[in-house]
């Protein structure tokens, strides 16, 4: 599909997000091996977590969906079956290597692949702590497809060469299974919501430092769980507002968990006029409205360390860094090349199509600004967070911007371009 984007005269009104991806899928995924039925409100409706739910419906895992809830009929630890074929997950890195964690843990095998973008993503980094769990992992070159042969696992004491969310939330639903502890720990502390819902599920989790510990329980059971809206769905609302002058914008019930916010952090520190009000805590995660006005930006430093709490914003931070007096230099992003594309790449070809004066390193981006956006045709590199970055930019282009492939925005945010079409009045 190709999406027209026009310049925007005002990006004003209230929005409320579909619900998180992240803890989306952790809510199926525990839900399924959890005892008794799990009720979810606001669960994410975008490709990713259907994938999630597609698996696990081929596990055995009843799911239904009744007046915009979604029901878990949870199996227990050890109650998933033997699918028939292959598990697909599309483009979801999220599903493959968190539900490979599940996987190891059950008596049977099963095959595991996703897209062709996913059959590129180095899946090393959880098949060898998973071999050495015990679980029998082969791969040609550890790319997908995986076919996993579980069961019988010891626990591990895990040092992550890179920070990971996907990686830790792997070993510690791996962790359940065998008796014991199993330890995890990360250079820096990335998202953690894996760990908040299973303690949400009555598992024991103890966190020090950027390390965590889980051991077997004895059951997990059955919630009710209501998803915040996606913060890093926010982050493209809230550039919006921010660039596009006069805007004033309210994101309501917007999940604020700490391990995700050093974006509106630092977008506070290049000036932006942003507000959280109405905090609150819901299921173990902390919620608020986020209100934003348009405001001038200067350039940041960012440093390495913060890369694991902002690595999905990125492709919107160097739109914003366009837009901020001064250079903006983001390195230790090395990980942006091993995403839904090489991001680093992705946004570097299209900032340049637009003119920025932006420079790609082996690590991260150089930009100086501000500099206006020449509107251009675009390329999604069937990358929905690159799609979505550019239907910003398009937004404070000179003219018609075009996005070819921009359906992948459906992969994380339904209704993305409606729900931008609305808030510019079009
Ligand atoms: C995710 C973790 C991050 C993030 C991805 C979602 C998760 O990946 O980029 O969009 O839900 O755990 P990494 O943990 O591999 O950095």
């Amino acid at each position: 599909m190709k999406q027209r984007i026009y310049p925007a005269r005002r990006f004003s009104g209230k929005i409320k997000l579909p619900g998180d991806k992240s803890i989306s899928h952790r809510a199926l995924m525990i839900g399924a091996i959890a005892e008794g039925t799990t009720e979810i409100a606001n669960l994410n409706s975008g490709a990713d977590v259907h994938s999630t739910i597609s698996c696990l419906r081929k596990l055995g895992v009843k799911i239904e969906n009744e007046n915009g809830r979604t029901f878990v009929h949870g199996r227990g630890l050890n109650g998933l079956v033997r699918p028939t074929g292959a598990l697909h997950v599309g483009n979801s890195g999220t599903t493959i290597r968190l539900l490979s964690g599940i996987l190891a843990g059950q008596e049977f095998s099963t095959n595991i692949t996703g897209d062709d973008s996913i059959q590129k993503r180095p899946m090393a980094r959880i098949a060898q702590p998973l071999r050495k769990m015990g679980a029998q992992i082969d791969a040609v070159n550890d790319l997908a497809p995986l076919a996993i042969k579980g069961g019988r696992l010891t626990p591990i004491n895990y040092k992550l060469p890179v920070a990971s969310a996907q990686v830790k939330s792997c070993l510690l639903l791996a962790g359940l299974y065998p008796e014991g502890v199993t330890k995890v720990l990360e250079p820096v502390k990335s998202r953690d919501h894996t760990e908040r819902m299973l303690a949400v599920f009555g598992a024991t989790i103890k966190k020090k430092g950027s390390g965590v510990c889980v051991k077997r329980p004895a059951n997990l059971r059955g919630q009710k769980i209501s998803i915040p809206g996606d913060l890093s769905s926010a982050a493209f609302f809230i550039a919006a507002a921010v660039l596009v002058k006069g805007s004033e914008l309210i994101i309501e019930n917007v999940g604020i968990n700490p391990t995700r916010t050093a974006f509106l952090d630092l977008l506070g520190e290049m000036g932006a006029n942003l507000q959280m009000r109405n905090i609150k805590e819901v299921n173990n995660e902390p919620v608020a409205d986020i209100h934003v006005t348009s405001s001038t930006l200067k350039s940041v430093k960012l440093s390495a360390d913060t890369i694991p709490n902002l690595i999905d914003e990125i492709p919107i931070l160097a739109i914003l860094a366009t837009q901020a007096d001064g250079v903006t230099k983001i390195c230790g992003a090395q990980e942006l090349r091993h995403k839904e594309s090489d991001r680093l790449r992705s946004i570097t070809l299209n900032l340049k199509k637009m003119c920025a004066q932006i420079e790609e390193t082996s690590d991260g981006l150089i930009i100086t600004g501000p500099l206006p956006l020449k509107a251009s045709e675009l390329d999604s590199f069937l990358d929905h967070r690159i799609a979505m970055s550019f239907a910003i930019a398009g937004l404070i282009a000179d003219r018609e911007t075009v996005i070819n492939n921009a359906e992948c925005a459906d992969v994380s945010c339904p209704g993305f371009y409606q729900e931008l079409a609305r808030l510019t009045g079009a």
